[in-house]
């Protein structure tokens, strides 16, 4: 009999805080399909987590349609279903410099990868979801709610995330429901291909900065994924989460 454990797709799953929504998937019986633009991120993701049966990597330009068609037929083709689609790839840093030198190519790059790769994968995701009575998380940010400076392109790119979502929940619903996590500082390091064995450790002053005392983990967005795609969240669709050990709730004033 086909394999009938759910299937989430993660957009760039190959590295960073998308290849630990992946490892969190895997360790509670998901199958999960990986899409990267990353060769040889999708290669040492492959190596580290020992190739298993039930994750598959595809090499994909989620900001190209075609690719996005192809990739998405070849997932369902392994999975034979798609329960969840997460669109966490993207371009992370934010620092496109001072908008008088801040090229187009540059702002046309963040808003194709970051929204415009979402908004393709829902597209072409929906009739599976629909199927399934899934749902679609973006992976947004809490750029889109605060900046520091010189974060336009970044910025906005977000911030047309969480209204995608929005628009999304109300079009799909209710088969399909949306939502958006936007997370604050996530360390990374001991994610991305090229990792270093112990990343150097962050200072005390980044943890306590936290009104939770640390910095954030993939898995702390991870848990929320796994929550807005759970039966338990069938009442919430169209929300942005924010996971940022409360930050975005703290008022910063220098004396
Ligand atoms: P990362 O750079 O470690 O991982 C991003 C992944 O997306 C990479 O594997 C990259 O190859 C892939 N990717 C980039 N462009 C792509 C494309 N066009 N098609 C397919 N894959 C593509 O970044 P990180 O930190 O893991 O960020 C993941 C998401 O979370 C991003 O959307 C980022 O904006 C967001 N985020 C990250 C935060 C953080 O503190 N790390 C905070 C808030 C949001």
């Amino acid at each position: 009999m086909a394999n009938q454990s759910p299937v989430i797709l993660i957009t760039g799953g190959a590295q960073g805080i998308g290849k630990g929504m992946a490892s969190y998937f895997l360790n509670r019986g998901w199958r999960v399909v990986v899409l990267d633009l990353d060769a040889e991120a999708i290669r040492s993701c492959k190596e580290d987590f020992g190739n298993p049966e039930n994750l598959h990597l595809i090499k994909t330009d989620v900001s190209g349609e075609p690719e996005v068609v192809s990739a998405l037929a070849e997932a369902v083709k392994w999975g034979g279903r798609l329960d969840a689609m997460v669109s966490n790839a993207g371009i992370a840093d934010p620092d496109t410099g001072p908008i008088e030198t801040l090229e187009l190519a540059q702002w046309q790059r963040r808003i194709d990868t970051n929204l415009t790769g979402a908004f393709l994968m829902a597209k072409h995701s929906v009739p599976h979801l629909r199927e399934s009575q899934g749902s679609i998380v973006n992976i947004a940010s809490t750029r889109a709610l605060q900046s520091e400076p010189h974060s336009e392109a970044y910025a906005a790119s977000k911030g047309g995330l969480i209204a995608l979502t929005h628009a999304l929940a109300i079009s799909l619903g209710p088969e399909v429901r949306a939502n958006s996590i936007s997370p604050g500082w996530i360390d990374v390091r001991g994610w991305q291909a090229n990792a270093p064995a112990k990343p150097t450790p962050l200072s005390a002053s980044d943890h306590e900065q936290h009104p939770s005392g640390r910095v954030g983990e993939p898995a702390d967005v991870a848990a929320m994924v796994a929550y807005l795609v759970s039966p338990e969240a069938r009442f919430v669709t169209g929300q942005n989460f924010v996971v940022d050990g409360g930050m975005t709730r703290k008022m910063i004033y220098t004396d």
